[in-house]
């Protein structure tokens, strides 16, 4: 008895000893992080290089979606077992990209990596909407043939400047006359078809972003 408890005691000197002794350097995990894996840095341009020549947008020979955008990806992934097709041997059914040589492992690895990370999205944001770039170019092509300075055929106020523009659409409806279907009282342009919905969905969210001018 007095030779087990002389044991553990010894034991424990022995093991407060090494405890103490652990080095710093020891303590901390020295294991780099996983890289993380995203959608702009990485899984993009794998796209590019192999897929977009027929999964553009519109897609093409035969392929039916496109793998552009980020949500374009992951709905691939997600409904059209991408990863399952990438990682199929030539020659079996569904093997992508189509006729072409098999994706090396590693960026097959890279794309599986992305999916096991919740699909990380580093897209950077689209350049605002300004007066200068987006909306003047609208307004020239489409208003200002009637709402010039002076405004002509009975409109009757200017399109021209950047304040007129901002004068219309906090003053004079600007944005609900684009968007009034043709016929409707009040649809711009007046007597014209209605602009594709792109422009106007521009223009809205111009005054959505607070009216940039430049
Ligand atoms: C030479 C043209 C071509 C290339 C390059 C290509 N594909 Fe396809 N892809 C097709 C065609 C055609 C189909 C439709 C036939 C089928 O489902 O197999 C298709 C179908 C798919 C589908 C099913 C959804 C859809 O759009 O029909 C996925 C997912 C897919 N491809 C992924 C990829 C990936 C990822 C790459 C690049 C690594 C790639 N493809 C490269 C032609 C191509
Ligand atoms: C063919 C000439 C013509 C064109 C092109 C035209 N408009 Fe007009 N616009 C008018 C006339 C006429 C009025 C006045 C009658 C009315 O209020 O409907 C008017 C009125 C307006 C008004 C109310 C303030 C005002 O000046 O009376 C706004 C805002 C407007 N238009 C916006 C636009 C926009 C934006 C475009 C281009 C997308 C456009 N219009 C293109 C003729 C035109």
């Amino acid at each position: 008895m007095k030779n087990y408890k002389y044991i553990i005691g010894l034991f424990t000197i022995l093991l407060a000893y090494n405890c103490t002794s652990v080095s710093e350097e020891d303590l901390i995990d020295n294991t780099p992080p996983p890289n993380s894996v995203s959608f702009n840095e990485d899984v993009r341009i794998i796209m590019e290089n192999n897929c977009t020549f027929c999964h553009g947008d519109p897609p093409t020979n035969g392929a039916t979606t496109p793998l552009v955008t980020y949500q374009n990806v992951v709905d691939g992934v997600n409904n059209n077992n991408l990863i399952q097709r990438i990682s199929a041997q030539p020659g079996e059914g569904g093997a992508m990209p189509l006729g072409g040589p098999r994706l090396p492992q590693n960026l097959i690895d890279l794309i599986i990596e992305w999916e096991a990370q919740g699909f990380i999205d580093d897209t950077p944001p689209p350049p605002p909407i300004t007066f200068d770039d987006d909306i003047k170019i609208i307004m020239d092509n489409n208003c200002t043939f009637c709402h010039g300075n002076p405004p002509t055929n009975g409109a009757t106020t200017p399109l021209v400047t950047y304040q007129n523009v901002v004068d219309g659409v906090n003053n004079n409806n600007l944005i609900q006359r684009i968007s009034a279907q043709p016929g409707e009282g009040g649809a711009m342009p007046l007597g014209g078809p209605r602009l594709p919905q792109n422009l106007i969905d521009l223009v809205a969210e111009w005054q959505a972003q607070g009216f940039i001018e430049n």
